[in-house]
């Protein structure tokens, strides 16, 4: 007999809920909180500028824009490339809605292309299908941290003429074939919400080699201003500060940019632990006879996924249960699973609005019908996915045919 479940009144696998997402701050960002605060200076100041400098650095591009957000990136990056009414831009369905909002924001439609069923990621040859004379932008989205087939991405941009903005909401210190995320299109936008590999509560960053871009940026995303709040307080010398397009209040203050310096600086760290912990992951769920599955990481030895999320892929027709059930199982044992994401197509603006089928985009259909994410953050122990891998294993047993 199998154990009984949680949420069927069984004893949870454990006490405490294992939060998903977790964010995970050290006594550096607190006290460099408290020297911001203690500064008097708290919006975006010295320490955003630094953080910018800092990431740039970090992934290799010329320029690193701080935002309050990665939708923010995303907008303004189709507001820079003059992207607007009558222009198409092609994007992933298995993605947050943000990818496809800010295209219906600046009044241009997002056409998707279904993803390839082995990296999750966009499908290139579902680009090529998807493109038309009016297609302007691509807009990959790294999945969970795994970098998209970027050369051929570039390549059918190249043969179409059309921009490629990047979506690292999930990417940060990903690679693809040795080249960091961040340096391979004009724009590629990165979040450092709650739940990301860095958080600084709510934040984004847009990195770009282009310094006709960077300076668009830089007066969009704060009012469309000539100069920005900091150089116009610290100068002994007034002067004015002109309105020169109708931009957005999309900056970075000080107290986000404060965590984000010490979270960024323990990335390299963050990832390995998020390496262990996935490891330990793989061979257990290699165990499991394919009922649960581990969505692939690239093996090239070239490139590197940074497992924001650890993915799980279900076998539907061995178990009693639906993937929303199987979730909501593991959430009663305490562990805190969720799920990325359910397609874009299958949500109902975009169904109702350009009379999608769930069938439309297949693989992201049967994914996105499928997938959930477990915990994995770099406090967790050993213990912790012990537990985790106990909860799954429960649930399979209770809900296998
Ligand atoms: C793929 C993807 N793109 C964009 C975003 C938006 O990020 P933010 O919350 O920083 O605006 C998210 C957020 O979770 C995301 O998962």
């Amino acid at each position: 007999m199998p154990e009984q479940l949680a949420i069927d009144g069984g004893k949870p696998t454990r006490e405490k809920m294992l939060l998903f997402g977790a964010p995970y701050f050290g006594d550096e960002e607190i006290a460099e909180v408290v020297d911001t605060i203690k500064s008097g200076w708290v919006s975006t100041g010295p320490k955003t500028k630094k953080f910018e400098d800092e990431f740039a650095a970090y992934v290799g591009a010329k320029y690193a824009i701080a935002l309050n957000s990665c939708t923010a990136g995303l907008h303004l990056s189709m507001v820079v490339l003059g992207v607007g009414p009558g222009d198409e831009v092609i994007v992933p369905p298995l993605t947050f809605g943000a990818t496809a909002n800010v295209v219906e924001h600046v009044g241009a439609k997002p056409v998707f292309a279904d993803i390839d069923p082995t990296t999750l990621c966009i499908d290139p040859q579902q680009i090529e299908k998807a493109i038309t004379p009016r297609t302007k932008v691509i807009v990959p989205v790294h999945y969970g941290g795994m970098p998209c087939a970027m050369d051929e991405i570039r390549a059918i941009a190249d043969a179409h003429r059309l921009q490629v903005v990047e979506d690292a909401a999930h990417a940060i210190g990903a690679k693809y074939k040795g080249r960091t995320i961040g340096t391979l299109s004009p724009l590629t936008n990165f979040s450092f919400y709650a739940n990301k590999n860095l958080s600084t509560a709510e934040g984004g960053m847009v990195t770009t080699d282009d310094a006709a871009l960077e300076e668009k940026l830089r007066v969009y995303h704060l009012h469309g201003l000539s100069r920005d709040a900091w150089k116009r307080y610290h100068t002994k010398e007034f002067s004015m500060s002109e309105v020169v397009v109708p931009g957005y209040k999309y900056n970075m203050t000080d107290l986000q940019a404060s965590l984000g310096l010490h979270q960024l600086r323990k990335q390299e760290q963050f990832i390995a632990r998020r390496e262990e912990l996935a490891a330990f992951y793989d061979e257990a769920f290699s165990e499991f006879d394919g009922v649960v599955r581990t969505a692939p990481r690239p093996h090239d030895g070239q490139s590197r996924h940074v497992l924001h999320l650890y993915v799980l892929l279900l076998d539907l027709a061995r178990l009693k249960a639906s993937r929303n059930q199987f979730i909501s199982a593991l959430l009663a044992e305490n562990i805190g699973a969720s799920m990325h994401f359910w397609p874009l197509h299958m949500h109902p603006y975009y169904r109702e609005k350009y009379g999608y089928q769930p069938d439309d985009f297949p693989v992201a259909r049967r994914v996105g019908e499928s997938v959930l994410s477990l915990p994995l953050t770099p406090q967790m122990s050993e213990r912790d996915a012990q537990d985790v891998v106990d909860a799954v294993r429960k649930v399979v047993e209770a809900y296998g045919r």
